[in-house]
């Protein structure tokens, strides 16, 4: 089992989008997938409406999902945990007890761009075009997620 945690700020953009697409592409006997956010605001609430229509275009149902706030154990429970931009990475890595902890967060777009850092903007102020360009960048990332995982 490869469990695989994203994350972003608000867990209700970018990281619902990002395990909805990484769970759609594999197999759940064999991956287990999850996002939270380094913020609590959103903690209970379901995906924002833009993230749900731009999944659903593509056959992929997000509804379903809850914010969550991610926590240290987290570090524990996931092999790898991806972030969407570098506020999310250092967040993160203030929370990371050790170098295996640091070792796990990776920013999901140098899956693409390796060494790049490049980041998934915040579509959450921005117009729909935001978070189609957003669920493109997740597709691809995931993509090449599931190659280098099988
Ligand atoms: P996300 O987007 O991090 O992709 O879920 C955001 C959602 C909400 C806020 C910021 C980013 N917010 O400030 O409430």
């Amino acid at each position: 089992m490869i469990s695989v945690l994203m994350v972003c700020l608000g867990n209700i953009c970018r990281s619902p989008l990002a395990e909805g697409i990484l769970k759609s592409k594999v197999n759940s006997k064999k991956f287990y997938v999850d996002s939270a956010g380094t913020g609590a605001w959103h903690v209970g609430n379901p995906p924002d409406f833009r993230s749900i229509e731009v999944a659903s275009k593509y056959g992929i149902d997000i509804t379903s999902q809850e914010a969550r706030q991610f926590t240290q154990e987290d570090f524990d429970k996931f092999d790898l945990i991806y972030v969407m931009d570098a506020s999310n990475y250092q967040n993160l890595l203030k929370l990371a007890k050790n170098e295996e902890n640091r070792s796990k967060v990776k920013m999901i777009l140098n899956e693409l761009y390796p060494g790049k850092n490049k980041e998934v903007p915040d579509p959450y102020y921005g117009g729909d075009y935001g978070f189609e360009k957003v669920y493109q960048m997740l597709e691809e990332a995931c993509n090449l997620i599931v190659k280098k995982a099988v």
